[in-house]
């Protein structure tokens, strides 16, 4: 089964925009899987921008919803993660200035810090992953730090689709460092920039294990409801 995860920042940025309590991201959480998500994706980031530490500790607490916390390397962030204990984490860079996060880890760089990292997620028994480009190289580096899953970025591959440039070369990269992923037992997911476009082109690569979708779901559930559109994609993973 391809499960789908549902990135829910988005809700919190709206509630942000008018310093109020409306939306409620913990409601969006149970709305989000009562519609058919199989987890709910967050971002606590450095600057907390969307969600905040009493979002993300109130939606782990929730019962029967599956939580990927999404965590830059910085300790104070790692710490609260391992105290409000989360279903799944992925590491991924983060860059204040950033709109959204945009690119992969560099993990050659930050090897020994990801290996610490990884190791207390393990020893807490909570799936790790690494947001990572689609790199064959990267996928051996990832092996060495032992975690359970790659998602790999697929924004390159999401602008070249949504600006009508040649995407063969990006999904064939996609498709390498998937194979070679699943060779070496990582479970591999994908995120970052996908519709139903993108995500169609992408079902092609029977590796990926689940997809984690938020800024698309979100706005097209403004015309159509969250239900309607989780819907379609759960149709499109069958
Ligand atoms: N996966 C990861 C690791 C991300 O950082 C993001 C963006 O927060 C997403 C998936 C979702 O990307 P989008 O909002 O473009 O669907």
């Amino acid at each position: 089964m391809i499960r789908l995860g549902v990135n829910i920042d988005h809700v919190a940025t709206l509630r942000n925009a008018r310093g109020e309590k409306h939306p409620d991201p913990i409601s969006a959480a149970l709305h989000v899987v009562k519609c058919g998500a199989d987890s709910v994706t967050i971002h606590l980031r450095e600057d907390r921008r969307h969600i905040n530490d009493k979002d993300a500790k109130k939606i782990c607490n929730l019962k029967n919803v599956l939580v990927n916390l999404e965590l830059s390397m910085n300790e104070s962030i790692v710490s609260n993660a391992l105290r409000i204990k989360p279903n799944y984490i992925c590491i991924v860079p983060e860059n204040r200035k950033e709109i959204t996060t945009e690119g992969g880890l560099n993990l050659k760089k930050n090897f020994n810090k990801l290996k610490k990292i990884v190791s207390k997620f393990k020893k807490a028994k909570i799936r790790t992953s690494l947001f990572i480009n689609p790199s064959l190289k990267d996928i051996k580096i990832s092996k060495s730090l032992g975690v359970d899953c790659v998602e790999i970025h697929t924004g390159n591959l999401s602008n070249k689709v949504k600006s009508n440039q040649k995407h063969n070369k990006e999904l064939q990269r996609i498709k390498n460092s998937s194979k070679l992923a699943n060779s070496l037992g990582i479970e591999v997911h994908a995120g970052h920039g996908l519709d139903y476009k993108t995500t169609k082109l992408l079902l092609r690569i029977k590796e990926i294990h689940e997809y984690n979708i938020g800024h698309f779901i979100i706005g097209e559930s403004v015309f159509h409801g969250l239900s309607k559109v989780i819907k379609n994609f759960k149709k499109l993973l069958k």
